[in-house]
């Protein structure tokens, strides 16, 4: 659907001098890291004394390089060795799914995506097109879950103002 629409807009709009949709024009490309590297060039390596604010902020940087940033290496950076993966036909792993983003096209933009972290469960979440969850282990993306799942609308961390405003 959306490389029908932005098909139709490239096509479009030199005839009738119109832009792109503005979430199509914001959807943002990373750099493409797939001939380079055949995995994951950079892993999370699990550390119990990550706490769970620094968790957080993982989180956020997580979704932001996942959904905004289409940002594979940051991504991955955060995802451990021993990842399990509950979407069907996926082995566990995160080398299984690096094919799916190395190519560095995001998701989604910040305006319509949304992110939250639940410390009370180390559970974070994303929307974009679907909603994504993920287990955090010692600072790290350890599970994902990708069936039903809800985005929580309350009871989502804060971030330190500071640095997100
Ligand atoms: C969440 O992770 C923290 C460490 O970051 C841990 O102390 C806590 O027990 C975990 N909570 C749950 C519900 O697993
Ligand atoms: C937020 O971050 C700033 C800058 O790093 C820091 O000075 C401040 O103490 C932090 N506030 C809280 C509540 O953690």
């Amino acid at each position: 659907m959306r490389l029908l629409t932005l098909l139709s807009a490239a096509v479009l709009a030199p005839i009738c001098g119109l832009a792109a949709p503005a979430s199509d024009a914001l959807i943002k490309k990373g750099d493409n890291l797939c001939s380079q590297y055949k995995s994951p060039p950079q892993l999370c390596t699990p550390d119990p004394t990550v706490t769970v604010a620094q968790t957080a902020e993982r989180a956020y940087k997580f979704y932001k390089a996942f959904v905004v940033d289409g940002d594979a290496r940051t991504m991955f950076s955060l995802i451990d060795n021993s990842y399990i993966q509950h979407h069907a036909g996926y082995a566990n792993g995160p080398q299984a799914i690096w094919s799916l983003f190395c190519n560095g096209k995001a998701v989604g933009t910040a305006a319509n995506s949304a992110w939250c972290f639940d410390a009370s469960t180390n559970m974070s979440y994303a929307r974009y097109s679907t909603v994504d969850r993920w287990r955090w282990v010692d600072g790290c993306v350890h599970e994902h879950w990708d069936t039903n799942e809800k985005i929580p609308t309350d009871k989502c961390y804060k971030l330190n103002t500071t640095l997100h405003g």
